[in-house]
């Protein structure tokens, strides 16, 4: 089955149903002037929309014996997959440069610095991103492959990161794990109502955005060796929840309503005050919540030969502030920290889908 590019309400790959294999790139553009851009943004959109349906996007074979292929070809067959590719625009695109600061989202910014933030320059920012999914990991890699393509000559590659299973639920499916063994996405935001209010961009933004959304990527990486010599109980402790049940400390099954009240013999909060749910649930963040939507990622072994892997954590808002206000609790006091270090960081403002016949960021240009 396939999803469609134009005239969607939303842009693709946000709410849609999590696929199972994502592929992130970010880019610096090096190209010229507005017009080299909306070049680009046109020739991306409509070769997005031709891969998600499946086809290639020109011959793979080419009929004249002195041309390159257009396509790759490595996806000729596949199918589909569910592919969705999403375009996030970084704030490098409204610096002035293609004379487009008038034009800048309301909040996009660079994401402040977080107290336990460890960042690598190499692995943050960049001035636009594309994300495929796809259920088949070949489909999503030629995806990003044949767009970098295309882009050669106007912009670079700056990061990427590939990621190999979901880790968030939508839609009444059933939860996955992350790498640390938890279920993930339990508790996200995931009706209609709850997108309109925290992930959709309304009209207090500028025109263009409206109905996108903004996309933050964090790249977090854990300390797998020391989490796997750890107690199960204390794991338990670590999120607030159960490992095989996925339910919260304060319950039995894995959808029961946290209680951040309960006490247990000891006197002390049966899911601890700094345990990873407890300083992340909207009940203690004055109703904030935000759209989760990471993957799983891993990029073999380190110098030290220690397992280097963690979670691409990709969330969706309509104010990243309400990122902000989460992680600012996180970095200072999740248990988790010991376990985790945030390597890369991005923010992206995420346009809605184009009407046919136009393409992604049209209305930028005059
Ligand atoms: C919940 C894992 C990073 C925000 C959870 C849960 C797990 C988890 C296992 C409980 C199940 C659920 O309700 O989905 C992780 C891991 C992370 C990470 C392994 C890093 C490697 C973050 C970050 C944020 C965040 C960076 C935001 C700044 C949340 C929120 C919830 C949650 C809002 C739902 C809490 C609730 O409503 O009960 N996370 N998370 N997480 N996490 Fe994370």
């Amino acid at each position: 089955s396939h999803y469609e590019f134009y005239d969607q309400p939303h842009p693709v790959g946000v709410s849609t149903i999590p696929q199972q294999y994502s592929v992130f790139m970010a880019f610096d553009l090096t190209l010229a002037t507005a017009q080299d851009l909306q070049v680009l943004l046109a020739r991306w959109s409509a070769a997005i929309d031709q891969l998600m349906q499946g086809n290639s996007i020109g011959q793979v074979e080419p009929e004249h014996e002195q041309s390159v292929a257009t396509d790759t070809g490595e996806a000729l067959g596949l199918g589909p997959n569910n592919l969705t590719v999403t375009v996030g625009f970084g704030p490098g695109m409204f610096d002035g440069r293609f004379g487009l600061a008038a034009k800048r989202p309301k909040k996009l910014a660079k994401l402040p610095k977080f107290s336990s933030d460890r960042l690598d320059p190499a692995v943050c920012d960049g001035d636009i991103s594309l994300q495929a999914c796809a259920d088949d990991p070949q489909v999503a890699y030629h995806a990003i492959r044949d767009l970098a393509r295309m882009a050669r000559g106007s912009a670079t590659t700056k990061w990427t990161v590939m990621g190999f299973g979901k880790a968030s639920a939508q839609g009444g499916q059933e939860t996955p794990r992350n790498l640390l063994g938890y279920k993930d996405g339990t508790r996200n935001v995931s009706t209609d109502p709850d997108h309109e209010k925290f992930v959709w961009v309304g009209d207090d933004d500028v025109a263009w955005m409206r109905g996108g959304t903004y996309q933050i990527s964090r790249k977090i990486q854990m300390f797998i060796e020391i989490w796997d010599a750890d107690r199960v109980s204390d794991q338990n402790e670590v999120f607030g929840r159960f490992k095989v049940s996925g339910a919260p400390l304060s319950g039995h099954a894995e959808f029961d309503t946290p209680d951040f009240h309960a006490k247990g013999a000891d006197g002390d909060p049966v899911i601890p005050v700094n345990s990873h749910v407890a300083l992340s649930a909207p009940e203690n963040n004055g109703g904030v919540k935000i759209l989760r939507r990471p993957y799983n990622y891993t990029d073999g072994i380190n110098s030290d030969g220690q397992l280097d892997a963690g979670l691409h954590f990709l969330a969706y808002v309509n104010d990243p502030q309400h990122f902000i206000t989460l992680q600012d609790r996180l970095g200072a006091s999740d248990m988790l920290n010991e376990y985790i270090a945030h390597r890369g960081s991005a923010i992206f403002a995420v346009p809605p889908n184009p009407a046919r016949g136009s393409f992604i960021g049209r209305e930028l240009f005059g």
